[in-house]
């Protein structure tokens, strides 16, 4: 996608080789992680941005932008997986990860 699409704090899903990633921008940087929630399988990409987290949707899980780690400790969920993301000529790419989707736990 175009780097000039993604504004900060924005999030966009998309599909890399069929796998439903969200592409984000927070602090100026991107970043690309599974775009399902591993609670109860709510996409990301309709959450909100900020401070380097993306916050689900649906039950407000948090989740690192950076290594996909969850930071709701209280909720007790695995993180998801976080795609490494490379901004060059305008464009953004996204290498995706050996690492299979997190399931949810609900
Ligand atoms: S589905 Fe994401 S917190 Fe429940």
């Amino acid at each position: 996608m175009a780097e000039a699409e993604l504004a900060e704090g924005a999030a966009c899903a998309t599909q890399v080789e069929g796998r439903p990633i969200v592409v984000a921008r927070s602090g100026g940087q991107v970043f690309a992680l599974d775009d399902l929630c591993t609670h109860s399988g709510a996409r990301l990409s309709q959450g909100r941005i900020a401070k380097g987290v993306a916050a689900c949707p649906l039950h407000g899980a948090r989740f690192d932008l950076s290594t996909g780690a969850c930071l709701s400790l209280a909720m007790g969920l695995p993180g998801v997986v976080a795609h490494e993301t490379r901004v060059a000529d305008g464009r953004i790419t996204v290498a995706l990860s050996d690492r299979p989707v997190t399931a949810p736990v609900v």
